[in-house]
């Protein structure tokens, strides 16, 4: 039987954890021998998105363009594992209706914990005013309205968060 392929679409806050979790989850499908594709919003700005800004057409654009990517690969059987904040709702839900096996995973946190990690010292750049948009700050950011999962990356830690992503895929037969 072919393997099955899936779109694991991890949106949410920056320094929510996304990056973290979706590589976590990608060692976790390769230890297990499952052809995996990492597409983070970090990088794909490097390449295919690059001289794409932060308006909402902008991010609309780069979050279609990631899930045209992400839907080649899942039906082809690899699991593409997607970090970006795609703070839109309605062109996440495009995805899910149009792509094979789209998976939403809401990567949750409270803004506050968000902005006290910092991860890229971008939350106080945001806060000086120096960085316009930002999410969150001075963007919307539409949550989830019923993802598959929610990992609460606040209460959990990541091991936990990644196990669950792992448990879900496995319980839906996907591994
Ligand atoms: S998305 O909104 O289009 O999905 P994406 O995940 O690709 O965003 O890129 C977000 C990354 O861009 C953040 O992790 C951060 O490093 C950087 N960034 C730069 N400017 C902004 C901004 N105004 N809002 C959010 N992230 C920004």
């Amino acid at each position: 039987m072919k393997q099955q392929g899936a779109i694991l679409w991890l949106t949410g806050l920056s320094s929510a954890g996304k990056t973290t979790i979706a590589q976590g989850v990608a060692e976790g499908l390769q230890k297990r021998n499952y052809p995996t594709e990492l597409l983070d919003g970090d990088i794909v700005r490097t390449h295919l998105s690059q001289g794409l800004g932060f308006s909402k057409q902008d991010r609309d654009t780069n979050v279609r363009r990631i899930g045209f990517v992400a839907n080649l690969l899942s039906r082809n059987g690899i699991i593409a594992i997607v970090a970006a904040i795609s703070p839109y709702r309605q062109v996440r839900e495009e995805l899910k209706q149009t792509t094979t096996n789209f998976i939403e995973i809401y990567i949750q946190a409270p803004l506050a914990i968000c902005e006290s990690r910092d991860v890229k010292g971008l939350y106080a750049k945001a806060r000086k005013g120096e960085i316009k948009n930002f999410t969150g700050i001075s963007d919307p950011y539409e949550e989830p309205i019923n993802p598959e999962i929610i990992c609460q990356t606040d209460q959990f830690t990541v091991e936990q968060c990644v196990n669950q992503v792992l448990h879900y895929l496995e319980t839906q037969g996907f591994i």
